[in-house]
């Protein structure tokens, strides 16, 4: 018999506990025994499920029990999980979390502790939900110069949108029944404000380009300003408008990190993404364009990730690879204004003929809605475009909303 413990019995954590009954016996095949929770720590009282007795709150006690091979984390937040993931490494324990919040906090850390330990440090659930990404990022796409990632990578505000925009159902209803179905963090800011999307763009980005990346650097904006006029027009020019975590190998080997509502052409799959679903496009240098695609929330889903690696973590050798990312190399990362940026405008208070002044060779999209002009720029740089807003601006024009188009991320060499 091999003990986990597990550290929080909410959505995730009780997932874990009902993958653990339900598919017991196809664990113990993959595990080559029978894979059980020894503890499960939590403030709350969980007496009344068949398992109750065996919660706690004694995290020592999960730290010496030598019987613990796995320590299982769905707590969610910095700390305390990671001291208690240092403890857990210390104390010679593989570490599994589906905690994003930690993983792009403290990543390099413990996966650097993990390999002096000689234990795993895995997180695939961190990222997607249910998608098995990370792992194939890793390791299948290995012989590839990843040149771009984008993703949709947060499933309430997926949700959201997808309600918002083909139900009409007002934000603040959308967002209710994500919370319901267990899809949101518990301060959904974390979604609506594109935070948690940003740590899981560092999260890829770290292992794709080899370093650290910081959310705290990263420009993020969320989903709260988008309108139905946006929508309207993102379908006119067609496409669809879908918050978007995008990292991109400039020529020059730094990289561009971003999350914000993105113009997805229609031509490309991430537009036809709907729901809790997320999806990621990784672009390698050899393999061109892949896309990983399941559900990015939820109770079972995020538990399948976990309980993939908690098998993982009790069947393979630890430090097979090199670990996968150092620490933060701050001038890898291209400071916004520089990187490339096409973008729809929708602006009021100026003409036709005196906004393609400020906006060359802009496509201007009919028809034009009352009191307002829709338009396409052209390519430039995110600098080039503030400075041709703010021209305009001061000449007048009140620029009503801003959505940068996602653009393809180069094919193969
Ligand atoms: N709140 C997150 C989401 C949960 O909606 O995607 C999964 O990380």
């Amino acid at each position: 018999m091999k003990k986990i413990a597990l550290l929080g019995h909410g959505v995730v954590g009780s997932g874990v506990m009902e993958i653990l009954e339900r598919n017991s016996a196809l664990l113990e095949r993959q595990a080559g025994e029978q894979v059980e929770a020894k503890y499960i720590l939590d403030r709350r009282d969980f007496s009344a499920l068949p398992y109750g007795d065996r919660f706690t709150t004694s995290f020592d006690a999960i730290r010496e029990d030598p019987e613990v091979a796995v320590v299982v984390e769905a707590l969610g937040g910095v700390e305390p999980a990671y001291g208690w993931a240092r403890a857990s490494l210390l104390a010679g324990k593989s570490f599994v979390t589906s905690n994003k919040e930690l993983v792009a906090a403290k990543g390099d850390e413990l996966l650097a502790l993990a390999a002096e330990k000689g234990v795993h440090f895995l997180f695939e659930a961190s990222v997607g939900g249910g998608i098995p990404v990370l792992q194939p990022l890793r390791e299948s796409l290995t012989a590839n110069h990843i040149t771009g990632i984008a993703g949709i990578l947060n499933g309430t505000t997926n949700f959201i949108l997808t309600r918002m925009f083909q139900e009409g159902m007002a934000f603040a209803d959308a967002l209710a029944l994500a919370q319901e179905l267990g899809y949101a963090e518990q301060d959904p800011t974390a979604d609506v404000g594109g935070f948690d999307a940003c740590r899981k763009i560092c999260i890829l980005a770290s292992i794709a380009f080899g370093s650290r990346f910081d959310p705290e650097k990263v420009p993020t904006r969320g989903i709260t300003a988008i309108s139905a006029r946006d929508v309207a027009c993102a379908a006119r020019w067609g496409g669809a408008i879908k918050l978007i975590g995008r990292a991109g190998r400039a020529p020059d080997g730094r990289v561009d990190l971003e999350v914000a509502p993105m113009l997805v052409p229609n031509d490309c799959l991430l537009a036809g993404v709907g729901g809790v679903y997320n999806a990621v496009q990784v672009t390698g240098d050899m393999v061109g364009n892949t896309l990983f695609y399941g559900p990015g929330a939820g109770k079972l889903p995020t538990a399948s990730a976990v309980v993939g690696d908690v098998v993982t973590a009790l069947t393979q050798p630890a430090n097979s690879r090199p670990v996968p990312w150092g620490p933060e190399k701050p001038e890898l990362l291209r400071p916004q204004e520089e990187s490339p940026a096409r973008a729809l405008l929708r602006v009021a208070g100026m003409d036709r003929q005196d906004l393609t002044a400020f906006f060359p060779d802009c496509q201007l999209l009919e028809p034009a809605e009352e009191g307002e002009e829709a338009l396409v720029t052209a390519p430039s740089t995110q600098g080039e475009l503030d400075a041709a807003q703010s021209a305009a601006e001061a000449a007048g024009a009140r620029v009503l909303s801003r959505i940068t188009v996602l653009e393809e991320m180069g094919a193969r060499a």
